[in-house]
């Protein structure tokens, strides 16, 4: 095992109608004046945004409100947040929403305290100062409201990049299960694949011995293959979605994945997709992950062969180790289409003559070196060829 340190100050508040809880929380992490940021209509349509608003009412908390983040976020609207914040005097930020909208008002809370461009956190600055965030999810999937990262995509050249810093981390998160119940099947199967690939992408790695992390890893894959076909079937399921719902916390705050190198191949050559075609980055990780591994596998196979085995119900063929592996992926695979997600580039709605300019901005766009580096260090040709993969 690695050196870590590990730093995961998120107070987690969880269960039904604890979004009443919001102007508390807001009160007792210091914030007198707060932004709530949303997303479309979700939000609204169910009256979670009212609940919320009543509550910072009920708390004497002033507060101002900007919505319309969409699934995968663009840069715009985080200099309209910057600017409303900085304006109104805000020094709390609450995202009312999923991965989208959080990781936009982190985005939104980094900048406010910043005198550069936000975007240079994007380009590699770590995040070292923030105003407070506080999150109530309205689904399980990226794991952002425990995690100390946010994903942006920026308008201009359409570059979706990550940036990271315990500064924001949210100060709490309100998990209500019921309220992710008003999910399309196709959102939570995309989320549920989500959360799976933040285990699968850390259990692809090259430190040795882990053992800890990988039964803490095994133990949720088979939570979300027991539970996600649950809550596909009955959407109103309030204890699947409760298992999912922190699995998905777990599975992305790192708890999992301390002490150990980890892969993000997959993610980074999907989040390539999601920025051009505008999927959902679950959906599109559904496409990446089996052609990845299939390419990777010979790496390491024993590790492929192990999970297929742990998790998937292989049987370990000890004199071909790789069939077992191929099993396991595989067996990875026909699950996630078995809960709705697509299979190849045509369902997801990519095009195979966009493969060189997707690999191009992938491995050289905005300052990146010629190649990604996880589990095994890829050039753009092993990237164009797993692109060629998927179609
Ligand atoms: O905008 P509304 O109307 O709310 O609709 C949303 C959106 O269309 C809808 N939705 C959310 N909660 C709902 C609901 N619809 C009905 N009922 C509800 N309760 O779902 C759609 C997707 O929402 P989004 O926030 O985009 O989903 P998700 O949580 O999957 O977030 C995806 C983003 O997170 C990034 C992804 O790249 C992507 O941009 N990631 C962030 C990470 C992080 N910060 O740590 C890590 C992840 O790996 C990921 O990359
Ligand atoms: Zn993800």
């Amino acid at each position: 095992m690695e050196n870590f340190t590990f730093y995961s100050p998120t107070y987690f508040v969880f269960g039904k109608d604890t979004e009443n809880q919001a102007g508390e929380c807001v009160k007792r992490f210091g914030g007198t004046k707060v932004l709530i940021h949303y997303g479309g209509k979700s939000a609204i349509a169910s009256g979670l945004l009212g609940r919320v608003e009543d509550s910072l009412k009920k708390s004497g908390i002033p507060y101002v409100t900007l919505g319309g983040v969409k699934p995968n976020p663009r840069s715009g609207l985080v200099y309209e947040g910057i600017e409303l914040c900085k304006k109104e005097g805000v020094d709390f930020v609450l995202a009312v929403g999923g991965g989208s909208v959080i990781d936009s008002s982190k985005a939104i809370a980094a900048g406010t305290v910043y005198d550069g461009d936000f975007w240079d956190f994007y380009m590699g600055k770590r995040i070292e100062e923030a105003l407070p965030v506080g999150t109530i999810l309205t689904i399980a999937a990226a794991g952002s409201e425990g995690s100390g990262d946010s994903v942006i995509t920026k308008e201009e050249g359409m570059f979706k990049r990550g940036a990271s810093g315990d500064a924001i981390r949210p100060k709490f998160s309100i998990l209500n299960p019921a309220l992710t119940q008003t999910l399309p099947a196709y959102q939570s199967a995309a989320g549920i694949t989500d959360i799976m690939a933040h285990l699968y992408e850390r259990y692809l790695t090259n430190t040795k011995e882990v053992e800890v992390t990988d039964r803490l890893i095994e133990a949720l894959l088979l939570t979300m293959k027991h539970e996600g076909p649950r809550v596909i079937a009955d959407p109103n399921n309030y204890e699947a979605r409760a298992n999912i719902m922190w699995a998905g916390m777990v599975a992305h705050n790192n708890t999992c994945g301390v002490g150990r190198s980890q892969d993000w191949n997959s993610h980074n050559i999907e989040h390539e997709l999601s920025a051009l075609y505008d999927c959902a980055h679950g959906a599109g990780l559904a496409v990446t992950m089996p052609a990845v591994f299939k390419y990777c596998m010979n790496h390491d196979v024993m590790r492929f062969a192990k999970v297929a085995v742990r998790v998937w119900g292989c049987q370990m063929d000890f004199d071909h180790p790789e069939v077992t592996a191929l099993e396991g992926i595989e067996a990875f695979r026909n699950f996630l289409i078995s809960i709705g997600m697509p299979k190849n580039f045509e369902e997801l709605g990519a095009k195979e003559e966009d493969i060189p300019k997707l690999a191009d901005i992938l491995c050289n766009g905005d300052g990146r070196p010629g190649y990604i580096e996880g589990f095994v260090k890829l050039s753009e040709e092993d990237c164009r060829n797993i692109y060629k993969m998927m179609v």
